[in-house]
């Protein structure tokens, strides 16, 4: 059992000392790696890390084809400013081929899961002779993980998998105890800018985690497109998070007259602390109206756009 401290708790000048000691005894004299991609908890451990090891510890961006657009160059660009090297490491077409023909939402996560961490992170450890990854699992990533909900792409010792033993090098979670906010608090102690310490959560497995049925480039693209424009047009919510979803069913919309078997986005948006339970926002009808008709205009092929109002439970934020 991880015991959890909470945002209240976690006192900032306090924990970044004792987590630098931390990783400072555990890599010894050795290198570490750590995978950036980006978001509020990778940001987070990026510079937690570098404070530890400084040139020790080497932080990659690993360009699986499944991320937000433009992502790569902001991410590269942000840390560059804060003086961290980030190298982007190319691996589209190995993401792809292994989610090729696989539409179970379990297998899709196991396949990035073994994609990261046995495919490209072994090869990167393998080739700079680290002996660690440093990554930002938080607490509600183990909850789901362990209660059977979700596979979350990044958590291994909870259940039972030893990393040294499946992966040849040992996993560093500073993180782990804390949740969403937490980390929030973290990040903003640490000198992140706010468009990174509130930025919404994004999951590990990415938009694979946002398309239902087979993660295929044109339909990454699709969802990739969808999400631009819901990430642009509610911003203004202050929501917890929000997204789009690209749906596996087609259904029969019309376009210049002619029949158009077209396919369906789902928009999501929550309120929520911490990602445990949450509630769809009340968006204005008006502003949905205009979102979906963004949503039609800038995205290719789709005919259906739709607002899910279920709360998380039963729902879950993310779809797959
Ligand atoms: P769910 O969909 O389980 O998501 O309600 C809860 C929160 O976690 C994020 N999420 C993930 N994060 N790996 C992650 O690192 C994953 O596999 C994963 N799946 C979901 C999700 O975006 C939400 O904020």
């Amino acid at each position: 059992m991880i015991q959890e401290m909470t945002a209240r708790e976690m006192k900032p000048r306090k924990f970044i000392e004792e987590k630098i000691a931390e990783i400072r005894a555990a890599v010894g004299e050795g290198l570490a790696i750590n995978a950036l991609s980006g978001g509020v908890d990778s940001s987070t451990v990026t510079l937690l890390g570098h404070r530890a090891l400084g040139r020790r510890l080497k932080t990659v961006f690993i360009e699986n084809g499944l991320m937000r657009a433009g992502e790569a160059k902001r991410v590269a660009g942000l840390f560059r400013k804060l003086k961290v090297p980030v190298e982007i490491i190319d691996a589209r077409a190995e993401f792809f081929a292994a989610l090729k023909g696989i539409t179970d939402p379990e297998e899709k996560r196991e396949a990035i899961t073994q994609t990261f961490y046995r495919g490209v992170f072994g090869r990167i450890v393998k080739a700079s002779g680290a002996r660690f990854l440093l990554q930002g699992t938080i607490l509600t990533d183990v909850d789901e993980t362990v209660a059977g909900i979700k596979r979350q792409h990044n958590v291994f010792a909870q259940l039972g998998i030893d990393p040294q033993e499946a992966f040849g090098y040992g996993i560093i979670e500073p993180l782990l105890r804390l949740r969403k906010d937490g980390v929030r608090k973290l990040a903003k102690a640490l000198g992140l800018p706010e468009d990174t310490y509130r930025r919404i959560p994004f999951p590990g497995p990415a938009l694979a985690a946002r398309v239902i049925g087979e993660a295929t480039p044109e339909r990454i693209e699709t969802v990739r497109k969808a999400t631009a424009v819901v990430e642009q047009h509610l911003a203004g919510t202050r929501a917890f998070q929000y997204l789009a979803i690209l749906h596996a069913d087609r259904v029969t919309g019309m376009r210049g007259g002619k029949r158009d078997f077209g396919q369906q986005i789902e928009v999501r948006c929550w309120d929520s602390v911490d990602a445990r339970v949450a509630a769809p926002t009340r968006i204005p009808f008006a502003a949905l109206q205009a979102l979906a008709g963004e949503i039609i205009k800038k995205v290719p092929g789709v005919v259906s756009v739709t607002y899910n109002i279920a709360p998380k439970p039963p729902s879950t934020i993310e779809a797959v």
